[in-house]
């Protein structure tokens, strides 16, 4: 007997996903260094306040990089002592190197995030060195993060694809992401810098990561929507039990080193998604409108997310 699909049977089956994900807020950081404007301390800490109220559980408040490289951000230690830090809420910050690390232990902060990239030309232009380079360059930036037993994040970018080099193969990815986890990261955060990849590619990547040993927990996603498909991708995350994902309030963002690279998933389309689906979170979807609509006033423009644009409507 041919089997028959379950959409011929009219059954559908649906999948079974996390009951809870953690949405970690990069608006501050990934959103606000891509936008020409720098916005005042003021305003910048009041954003990130008035996400922490909205319950987003892990907040990246800023870089401590080059100032050449990201002007932007370039005052972070003034942002962190203005920020009113929420009990239980984490406020990570970028570091790229010891330099960088000192700069965030200066000003109290408790997690950071080292980064780097599935492709070489990428990681090059972006921190001025290759895939290998950079991993020995966070060795000693780790283990000192983990004396002061500070948490830490890698970022592996261009995961799905790369601006200069194209196609990016799950290998690639399988082997930077063991080398972080090898420094003994504690979590990785897969990034669609270049916002290319489908469904398909994220199925590929994190198959080919689970049967190299990587587990579930570890896993972040960080999608940009620059081709539409960021919640679809999120989706896929969701079915291959992915319990982290990335996103920008008001969809802001993209990165200075990807061309192309348009907005991160908007934090309020992925809450509205997973308040769909039944997946908690601990976030307040009004009042991350309330904190990007504020912050649009100072930006003088309206993000790029859908969330925003349907509930402001045309008196937005
Ligand atoms: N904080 C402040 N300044 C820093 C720094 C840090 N963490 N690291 C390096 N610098 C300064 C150095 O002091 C030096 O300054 P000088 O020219 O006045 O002497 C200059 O930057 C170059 O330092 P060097 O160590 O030679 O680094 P580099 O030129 O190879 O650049 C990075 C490497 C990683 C510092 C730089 O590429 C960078 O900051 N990239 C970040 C990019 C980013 O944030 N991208 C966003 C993620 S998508
Ligand atoms: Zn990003």
């Amino acid at each position: 007997m041919v089997e028959m699909e379950p959409w011929e049977e009219h059954a559908i089956r649906r999948p079974h996903l996390p009951e809870r994900v953690t949405v970690y807020e990069v608006g501050p950081r990934d959103g606000l260094q891509n936008e020409a404007e720098t916005l005042s301390l003021e305003v910048r800490a009041e954003f990130i306040d008035a996400l922490a109220e909205a319950g987003l559980p892990a907040i990246e408040v800023g870089s401590f990089v080059s100032p050449k490289a990201i002007p932007q951000l370039a005052d972070s230690e003034e942002l962190y002592r203005r920020i009113h830090p929420v009990s239980g809420v984490r406020y990570p910050a970028l570091v790229p190197n010891l330099k960088g690390l000192e700069r965030a232990l200066s000003v109290g902060v408790r997690e950071i995030a080292v980064f780097t990239a599935a492709s070489e030309t990428f990681n090059r232009k972006n921190i001025n060195a290759g895939v290998d380079e950079s991993i020995e360059r966070f060795r000693p930036v780790v283990a000192r993060a983990k004396e002061e037993k500070i948490r830490v994040r890698g970022y592996v970018s261009t995961v799905f694809g790369c601006p200069y080099e194209g196609d990016v193969s799950p290998e690639a990815v399988r082997e930077v992401v063991h080398k972080l986890l090898d420094l003994s990261v504690d979590e990785i955060s897969l990034g669609d810098t270049i916002g290319v990849a489908t469904p398909a590619d994220v199925y590929d990547v994190i198959e080919a990561l689970y049967d190299s040993g990587v587990t579930r927990g570890v896993l972040a996603l960080h999608f940009h929507d620059t081709r539409g498909t960021a919640l679809a991708n999120v989706f896929a995350g969701l079915e291959c039990g992915v319990t982290t994902y990335d996103a920008s309030a008001g969809g802001l963002g993209g990165c200075p080193y990807a061309p192309g690279a348009s907005g991160n998933l908007a934090t309020e389309d992925l809450l509205y998604m997973l308040e769909g689906l039944g997946v908690a979170t601990g976030v307040t979807l009004a009042r991350v409108v309330e904190a990007s609509r504020r912050l649009a006033e100072s930006l003088g423009h309206r993000p790029s997310g859908r969330y925003l644009a349907a509930v402001w409507g045309s008196n937005g």
